[in-house]
């Protein structure tokens, strides 16, 4: 049986890995400082580990006797990660510093911790990006300076861990109908006068798919690049965005 360690299991696509990963027959450890949200996730297959990712000493605790001791990990899934608005005036420090910590620095500690593991089974990494790893997003100064810092992170570990086997990708998903984007969508239904359902389609008007990506369809691009069958991909960045990242936004007005 293969082992999956996913990261922010406890709600939106990190639950959908988790769920998708235990439906292939692996052993999944679903890690997120949620207990509820893991609570009602624990099954068979799938191990709850209640854990703040950011924390090293978390890992060591919470997360390694387990695996240790369960036989190891063939795959880490880091989906874990958090938003604060701003621009570079008006952001907070503390929630740069925040930001930072989750979507940055604690993903650096989930390959640190767990890819001792991954080297004992030629295993993958894949982080969780998103568009604005390769795009300015307005009044995201934190969370589009670490997505894109989670890009060289990756790189690194391609390169670095190579030889031993490993590989280490970026997936990088468009809007999806999650807790977060759910979030985000708040803004455009107050100043639009618009439904959630509204909202949605009005972000993806000028997608070419016209449309969030479905949780099952960002999944489905997961478990291609952790699996065997993507075996000489590594170091690579895979767009799951339904086409938005290719548009040009000079030419919507043509539209
Ligand atoms: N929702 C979208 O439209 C969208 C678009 C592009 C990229 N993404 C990316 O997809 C990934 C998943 O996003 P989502 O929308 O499912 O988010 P979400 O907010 O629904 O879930 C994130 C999970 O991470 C957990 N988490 C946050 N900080 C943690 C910490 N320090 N320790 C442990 N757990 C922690 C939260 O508890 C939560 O369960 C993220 O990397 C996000 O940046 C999302």
């Amino acid at each position: 049986m293969k082992s999956v360690l996913v990261t922010g299991a406890a709600s939106g696509l990190g639950r959908h890995l988790a769920l998708a990963y235990a439906g292939e027959g692996c052993r999944v450890y679903a890690a997120d400082r949620d207990r509820g949200g893991l609570e009602t996730l624990e099954s068979e297959r799938i191990v709850p580990l209640v854990m703040d990712i950011a924390q090293p000493e978390a890992w060591d605790k919470t997360a390694l006797p387990r695996i240790e001791t369960e036989g190891g990990l063939d795959a880490v899934v880091a989906c874990a990660a958090v938003m604060r608005l701003g621009n570079a005036e008006d952001c907070l420090m503390e929630d740069w510093q925040f930001v930072n910590s989750v979507n940055l620095t604690a993903q650096f500690i989930t390959a640190k911790k767990t890819l001792k593991y991954l080297k004992v089974r030629r295993g993958s990494l894949l982080f969780i990006g998103s568009p604005a790893a390769r795009l300015a997003v307005r009044d995201e100064v934190c969370y589009v300076t670490f997505k894109h810092a989670l890009c060289g992170l990756s790189k690194s570990i391609a390169f670095d861990f190579g030889a031993e086997g490993v590989r280490c990708n970026v997936l990088h998903p468009g809007w999806m109908r999650t807790a977060m984007s759910d979030r985000e969508m708040e803004e455009i239904m107050e100043r639009r006068g618009l439904t959630l359902e509204e909202a949605y389609a009005y972000v993806t008007r000028f997608v070419p798919l016209k449309r969030p990506g479905g949780l099952d369809e960002i999944a489905g691009a997961a478990l291609f690049l952790t699996s065997d069958k993507a075996s000489y991909i590594t170091g690579a960045e895979l767009m799951a965005d339904g086409g938005l990242t290719v548009v040009d936004p000079g030419m919507v007005g043509f539209l």
